[in-house]
Order: structure tokens, then sequence, then C-alpha cells
């Protein structure tokens, strides 16, 4: 299958990084096409942990291309200390091995300083953004004021990003911020664009030409689907389009690619969000910390990239059912159905209730989810230890029906099922 789509089907850490690290192994290219390093994803291969928040996760494999579409937000500071500590890690990231779309647009300190700004300016309102400066980055590319790769390229590059830091400091005195130093800024800036240079190209060409002779290309998305910023819990989403929609524009891509594109959605074995905004079948109390985890274990629920405690709850079928119609998922890759182990009952919520109405589709999307009350339904646990199993077969009964019950709510089959977070803990069906 030439091009393969991974997509969170939740609000982002589902564990696309270890799912893409699956599939990863038999690809050409590997590609991210949207937002930037507020992403956060995990590989673990033996007792390495890798964190990837720009490249492709995919890169862990050495046969592959890494490509960042032109849909991304990139920051060149935290590309290039990724880059080392990849290289530190003895992980090759040469020009021949990393491609950068030149039309990806550059995150700046002016970006950065007007996220977390703006993000007190909301007060209690607050996103809860990562402070990556997504939202300004993406603001400047729709405003068609942005700076891209492209522009690191170019003789007046000096002039282009001290204009925008001087454009910048204008809002952050609105905002009662203090202002950046121009100067200092597009000094650094030049040394970033002297290292970046040799990996710019024009990667929409490259991914064209790779699929046309059937090479396969793994696109990654981050965020996940209910962060989206059209068909998530707007106004509490990123600011790019994290669907499977997303990877053609993203990648530079035309519909024919997607003719048989092969679409993943990853769901975690219960809902976790992190930053803002409505969720459904939120718990607190015991039952969350047990789901959370106390941040002892590296698999913990608290944030890769913040560090920040993720909010839990039980599986919303609502929401996955919706999830696979706006991305096109094929099949499920279900994680962390370990944590699940040793649970009595586990709820899953399969339809909401407003008043009298019960409700299994939302008569508009994801909009203020706080109006509805999740109806679950309860099935069994099981204690049996199931991080060792590699089949099937071996799991509990009741594990599987769980994994069944998901499959039948989202419409779609589960086609792996990760029972830990090191590369073998999975089970492919
Ligand atoms: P991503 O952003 O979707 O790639 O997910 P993150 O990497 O932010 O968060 C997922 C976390 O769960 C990481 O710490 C993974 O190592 C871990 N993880 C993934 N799958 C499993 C699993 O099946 N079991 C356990 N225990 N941990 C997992
Ligand atoms: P991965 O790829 C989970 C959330 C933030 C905030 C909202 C907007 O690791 O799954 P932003 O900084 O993008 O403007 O923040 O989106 N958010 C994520 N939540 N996983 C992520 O990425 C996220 N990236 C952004 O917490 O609520
Ligand atoms: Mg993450």
């Amino acid at each position: 299958m030439p091009l393969q789509v991974i997509v969170g089907a939740q609000w982002g850490d589902e564990g696309k990084g270890r799912i893409v690290d699956w599939f990863a192994a038999d690809a050409d290219y590997t590609a991210r096409f949207n937002g930037g390093d507020n992403a956060g994803h995990t590989v673990t291969v033996g007792n390495k942990i890798f964190k990837l928040h720009l490249i492709p996760s995919g890169i862990i494999h050495d046969q592959t291309i890494a490509v960042m579409g032109n849909g991304m937000v990139i920051n060149p500071k935290t590309l290039l200390e990724e880059m080392d500590s990849l290289s530190r890690a003895d992980i090759s990231v040469t020009p021949e091995r990393l491609h950068i779309s030149h039309a990806a647009h550059l995150i700046t300190p002016a970006h950065l300083a007007l996220d977390r700004a703006m993000e007190i300016a909301r007060a209690a309102g607050n996103i809860g953004t990562t402070g990556r400066g997504i939202g300004p980055a993406y603001t400047d590319k729709a405003s068609r004021r942005g700076l891209r790769m492209a522009d690191l390229l170019s003789n007046d590059f000096t002039d282009r990003i001290r204009d925008h830091i001087i454009e910048g400091n204008r809002t952050l005195h609105i905002l009662g911020v203090p202002e950046l130093d121009a100067t200092k800024i597009s000094d650094e800036y030049q040394e970033f664009a002297a290292r970046l240079k040799p990996f710019i190209t024009d990667t929409s060409c490259e991914l064209h030409s790779a699929l046309r002779t059937g090479k396969t290309v793994l696109a990654e998305s981050a965020q996940g689907t209910l962060l989206d910023v059209d068909h998530g819990t707007y106004p509490f989403v990123t600011s790019s389009t994290t669907t499977a929609p997303g990877v053609l524009t993203g990648l530079g891509l035309g519909l024919d690619a997607a003719r048989e594109a092969r679409v993943i959605g990853v769901v975690k074995a219960f809902q976790t969000r992190v930053g803002s905004g409505p969720f459904p079948t939120e718990l607190d109390g015991e039952m969350a910390l047990r789901l959370r985890g106390t941040g002892e274990q590296p698999w913990d629920e608290y944030g890769t990239t913040t560090g920040r405690p993720r909010r839990v709850g039980w599986l919303d079928g609502v929401l996955l059912r919706y999830a696979v119609r706006i991305n096109g998922i094929s099949e499920l890759a279900v994680t962390k159905l370990d944590i699940l182990c040793g649970l009595e009952k586990i709820q899953i919520c399969t339809a909401y209730r407003r008043g009298q109405e019960e409700l299994t589709d939302l008569p508009f999307g994801l909009m203020d989810l706080s109006s509805y009350e999740p109806v679950n339904v309860i099935v069994p646990g099981w204690h049996e230890k199931i991080s060792d199993m590699r089949t099937w077969e071996e799991l509990p009964t009741a594990a599987q029906g769980y994994l069944d019950k998901l499959a039948t709510m989202a419409g779609v089959p589960v086609r792996l099922v990760s029972v830990g977070s090191e590369r073998k803990q999975l089970i492919s069906r």
C-alpha cells in the first residue's frame, strides 16, 4: 500500500509514535504533515526512549527518508537540538536522510512570546497551549506575512527576520510584554540558516515521484482528531489540520495519492486530554489516579512536551465513531490496553444524553460538548498480565470482548493492539 496514514483518533498522545515505529519498518519515506514541536511522540526500543517533537518518528529506522512537509511550522532551534540529540543516539540525520519542505513555515521567538502573552490575556478562558508558538505561526501563515524555510536561502533573510521581529514587538508592546532584541535574533537565525540550508528541498515533488514509482510513504499526524482546527472541539484545538485529509495539503500531494491510502486510527484504550476544553467522559478521584499513574513510569499520563498531568476518562465511543468518519479510518491500532489490566469493571461511553434526548451522533459535530452527559455501559475487566502476550488468542476473553465492543462502535476492525510501550509489545491481527 503506497500511502499509509497514521492519525490520532482522540485528543493527541494516543501512542502514534510507537505505531509509526511499527509501520516504518517497511516504509521508504516517513513524513510529518502538520503541527510543530507542540507534538511529543515517544518510541521505546529496548532501554532507549526517543522523544520526537518535529522529526518524523520513522527516522529511527535507517532505511527511511524523513520528510517535514509544507503543512508544518518549524522552530529551527528545537529542530537543530533534536537533530543533535538523534545523532548522539547514533541515528543518522544527514541531508540525504532528512528533507524539509521549502514551504514549511518558521517559528520565531516572536511567535513564542505572542503565544504565551495571548494565553495570559485569555485568563480563565485560556486554551492551555503548549507555549511553542504554534497559533501565532499559523496566524502569520494565513495572514500571508509568515517566513518560510525558503526564506532561509535568500540573500535578504537578515532584513526579513529583523522586520518580522520588529512587527511582532508592536503587538507585544500592546500586550504589555517586554520586547525582543531584533538584531540578536537575526544573528542567531543566520546561524540556523547556515546549518539548515542543505536540508531544504521540494518535498512535494519528491513524494509525488516516490508514490508513482511504488514506494511506501508513511504519513504521521501530530495531535489528534479532536484537536483539528476545523473538526475538533473548537476553540480548544490546535491551529492545524490534524486529520487524514491534511496529509494531502500538508505534503503537497493530489487526490490521486489518497485513492488507495490506508488510514490507521490510533486510539488509546481509555481517553486523555491535556489543556482546556470539554471532556464528557472525564474522571476524577481514585479512578483518575489509577489511569493516569503517578509519574513514576515513563508511560504514565504526563505530557511528553510540557510534563503537564493529562486529564483522563473512559473511552468515548461517540467521539471515536466521529473520528472514523472525519478521517476515513480503515482500521484501528489500540494502545495502552495493559493499563486497564486489574480493573474489575470498565466503562465505555456509547451515547450522549441531553435532557430527554439520547444521541449517538451529534447534530453540530463537536460544538459545545459540555452540554451532554455520557451514557456508559459497563463491561467486565480482566486480571491476567497481558504485557507479554503476542497473539490475539492469548488475550483474556474479557480483553477480546472489550476490543470487539470498541471495533463495533467504531465500525472498523482493530488491526493492532499495543500491550506495552516497548517496540515488541504489540499484537498484530
Ligand atoms: P503520541 O503523541 O501519540 O506519539 O503519544 P505520546 O508518546 O505522547 O504518549 C504515549 C505514551 O504511552 C508514551 O509514553 C508511550 O511510550 C506510551 N505507550 C504507547 N503505547 C503503550 C502501551 O501499549 N502501553 C504502555 N504502558 N505504554 C504505551
Ligand atoms: P501529540 O502529537 C496532546 C493541545 C494543547 C492545547 C491545544 C493547543 O504529542 O499528540 P497548541 O500548542 O497546539 O496551540 O495547543 O492542543 N496539544 C496537544 N495535546 N498531544 C499533542 O501532540 C498536542 N499538541 C497540542 O495541550 O490543549
Ligand atoms: Mg504526544
